[in-house]
């Protein structure tokens, strides 16, 4: 089954699944999270600022979703014994895997490439492709342990086509897009882990004001519009979906 345009995902899509999002305390981590959770996943919050998981994690608990774990993360500076460490960490606690939603990035300085700062270049390559990568390395052991698993990266129109003065985010974006293609060939015979991409388009949130000061942020879609979509490519109505680029 291909996304439906009146998707309607059942209230229990995720019941017993575990699935980690980044990014978690903000913009569409945050709503992504909650919503995962109100359709039954156990979620893990990682993210760089612990008051904001907190509140995710609190206002799950007030919903009634299953008790979340909060995993503090810098993506910038973690190194492979920390993403070791992650997958020993959850290994105890769920003891598999079901789901990963790539959402964190940074934007980086909007800036022609002439002027691009190399410091901000290779943090923005650090946050958007290097973490993503030593992550779902180390994890695939356990996502290897579920029934069907679902890698979700967050493309950006700028990563299918590049433009003037996206600079390294746009960069960072593209190679996630092929990252994702790799896994999801590597996997497709061998495992029941599928890879897919979403890229959000146009969604009202702190990176976007971010982006584009001048715009009305009322005149743009919140990210509760793209829950349909991220619950379907989350879920088990997505089986049959593996390297393949979606658009919310
Ligand atoms: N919004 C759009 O219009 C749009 C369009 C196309 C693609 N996207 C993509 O959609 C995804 C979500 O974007 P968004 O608009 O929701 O952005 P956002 O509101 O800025 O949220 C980004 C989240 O990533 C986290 N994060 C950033 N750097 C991190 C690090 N070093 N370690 C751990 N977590 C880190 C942030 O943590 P803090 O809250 O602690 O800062 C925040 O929770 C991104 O991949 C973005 O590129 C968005």
């Amino acid at each position: 089954m291909s996304f439906p345009d009146n998707y309607q995902p059942a209230t229990d899509l995720l019941n017993d699944k575990a699935i980690l999002v980044t990014g978690a305390g903000d913009g569409i981590g945050r709503v992504a999270a909650k919503t995962f959770a109100a359709h039954g996943a156990t979620v893990i919050l990682l993210g760089r600022t612990l008051g904001k998981l907190e509140k995710v994690y609190d206002e799950i608990e007030a919903a009634g979703g299953p008790q979340p774990a909060i995993y503090p993360m810098n993506l910038e500076g973690a190194a492979e014994k920390d993403y070791n460490d992650m997958c020993d960490t959850l290994e105890q606690e769920f003891g598999k895997l079901d789901g990963i939603l790539h959402n964190a990035s940074i934007l980086g300085p909007r800036t022609p490439i002439g002027n691009y700062p190399a410091d901000s270049w290779l943090q923005v390559m650090q946050i958007n492709v290097n973490a993503p990568f030593m992550l779902t390395r180390a994890l695939l052991p356990l996502l290897e342990r579920s029934n069907n698993a679902s890698l979700l990266f967050t493309g950006s129109s700028v990563g299918l086509e590049g433009r003037a003065h996206w600079g390294a985010y746009a960069a960072s974006k593209a190679a996630l897009e092929n990252l994702m293609q790799t896994l999801a060939d590597e996997l497709a015979d061998a495992t029941r882990i599928r890879a897919n991409s979403v890229n959000p388009g146009a969604t009202r949130t702190r990176m976007r004001a971010a982006a584009y000061p001048a715009e009305d942020p009322g005149s743009i879609k919140p990210p509760e519009a793209l829950m349909p979509l991220y619950l379907y490519l989350m879920g088990d109505d997505s089986l049959e979906e593996t390297g393949r680029q979606f658009k919310g």
